[in-house]
């Protein structure tokens, strides 16, 4: 009989899309161990509870690496929840997500014999992300190796939340996925802050100054927007800032915005938003059109990998020029705008109303005269049928929702529709394969192929398409 707190030994033979991995034992019983582990890897782990058919325990020593490990980059890996997967080569992380999505597809879906085309790989590593969210606290989380003897002051920390610790901030010196600007950011607002001796925001005691500290980077036209998040506006302590961030980034800083929340929450969105210098938004560019962002509209977090998937949606919508599309979801609107080129006409929906102000303009700016917007929540999709038959029901639905998925009363409505095609865009397998069900439950759809896009190298995040058609 096993027990808790005994030792075990196990070659890990899956992974999971956390840090839970799969090994089965000698005696055929099926162990679940947390670790930052790779499949080949042979382990001791100490066993945290036992089942009848299951154990769970957790990672205690590496006996016999895997030939798919490398050494991660990065000094706070295996503490920060965000690159689970640095320790695997990227062919790896490629082949290990792309099973996500085909198990997901399956376990939740019930899709068998899916038509996977294979995974398109990122091509930059590292420093692709185009905006990082960094985090301000004074409770600041202690490293496994400094547990005895803390380094650091213990009441500051700027970098990123421990995982499942919205209080607690692992204080970082430089992100290897950020691109260099906003680890630039990160040094200038931290000894900006120490050496004025600013507070810094507690969601418990819901007082204090800094908050949270956001770069934005457009790769195309190397444009930097920082977003300080402040419970208060502050010009002359924001003019200050500003000195030091010019001084650091010169002429690539081209906007800084100081975001301004009064919220018990440690999210970076301010309810107001003042612009200390620059337009207040940056451009980039995608597929020879150009997107002005500002600091709370969604873009897609990495600029190459995003005309990739863009145009894998393209390709799965078939347009010939005459079609009606609706773009749900649809942010800054570079999905509509990427497809405006393709159909008659395109109705982008989304909730946020500055990213439907930023795609009304960038419609504009990018002469896509043939795109409308319209801001909605669309769990009340339904609500705005009548405006949608004058605008023309869509011959393709191209829907991009949030890691949630889609409301099931916005699929309802969706179906009522009956689009010919839908184009399913998400990061979460999990929330396609569940929709798709949904979809094909109504016996109207039948999923007629995905395919899987890495936008998140190093994560354990994956994007991918999927097309549902008419049967
Ligand atoms: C994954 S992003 C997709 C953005 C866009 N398609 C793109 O590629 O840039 C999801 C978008 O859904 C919007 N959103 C979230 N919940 C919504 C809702 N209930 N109704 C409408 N839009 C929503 C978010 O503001 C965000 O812009």
């Amino acid at each position: 009989m096993r027990q808790k707190g005994q030792t075990i030994t196990a070659t890990i033979s899956d992974v999971g899309d956390g840090d839970k991995c799969y090994a089965k034992l000698s005696d055929g019983m099926s162990a679940f161990i947390r670790g930052a582990l790779a499949i080949g890897d042979t382990v001791e782990a100490t066993i945290r509870k036992t089942k009848s058919s299951y154990i769970e325990a957790d990672f205690a020593k590496l006996l016999s690496p895997s030939p798919l490990r490398v050494e991660p980059r990065c000094e706070v890996f295996g503490v920060c929840g965000g690159c689970k997967w640095q320790h695997l080569n990227y062919d790896a992380q490629l082949q290990q997500k792309n099973k996500q999505v085909l198990d997901a597809l399956a376990r939740i879906g019930g899709f068998r014999d899916v038509q996977l085309l294979q995974p398109i790989g990122a091509t930059r590593l590292y420093h692709y992300r185009n905006k990082v969210d960094f985090s301000l606290s004074n409770r600041r989380y202690l490293l496994p190796s400094e547990l005895d003897a803390p380094q650091k002051p213990m009441n500051f920390a700027l970098g990123f939340h421990a995982p499942e610790r919205y209080d607690k901030v692992i204080d970082i010196e430089r992100c290897h996925i950020a691109p260099e600007e906003a680890n630039v950011a990160l040094q200038v607002v931290r000894a900006f802050a120490l050496t004025r001796g600013l507070s810094i925001y507690d969601a418990d005691r819901h007082d204090g100054f800094l908050r949270n500290l956001v770069a934005r980077k457009a790769f195309r036209t190397n444009e930097t927007m920082v977003n300080l998040v402040t419970s208060w506006h502050d010009r002359d302590l924001m003019n200050a800032l500003l000195a030091e961030l010019q001084s650091a980034l010169g002429e690539r800083l081209t906007t800084f915005v100081n975001n301004v929340s009064t919220k018990k929450n440690t999210v970076a969105f301010g309810e107001e938003e003042f612009v200390v210098f620059g337009k207040g938004f940056i451009t980039e560019r995608l597929g020879g059109y150009s997107f002005n962002i500002s600091a709370n509209s969604f873009f897609q977090t990495n600029t190459e990998q995003a005309e990739r998937l863009y145009d894998v949606a393209l390709s799965f919508a078939q347009l010939s020029g005459r079609e009606t599309v609706y773009d749900l979801y649809c942010g800054t609107g570079s999905i509509s705008i990427f497809v405006s080129r393709h159909c008659q006409k395109v109705l982008g929906i989304e909730l946020v109303e500055s990213a439907v102000r930023d795609a009304e303009a960038n419609a504009k700016q990018n002469g896509a005269t043939n795109c409308a917007f319209k801001q909605l929540d669309l769990m009340r999709f339904e609500t705005i049928r009548p405006e949608l038959e004058r605008f023309g029901l869509p011959d393709v639905v191209i829907t991009d929702p949030p890691r949630a998925g889609m409301h099931p009363k916005a699929v309802q409505t969706l179906l009522a529709l009956a689009p010919k095609r839908i184009v399913y865009v998400s990061c979460n397998p999990a929330s396609l394969a569940r929709d798709g069900k949904l979809f094909c439950a109504s016996g109207k759809y039948r999923l007629v192929k995905a395919q899987a896009v890495d936008m998140f190298p190093h994560t354990n995040h994956i994007e991918s398409v999927a097309l549902f058609e008419t049967t």
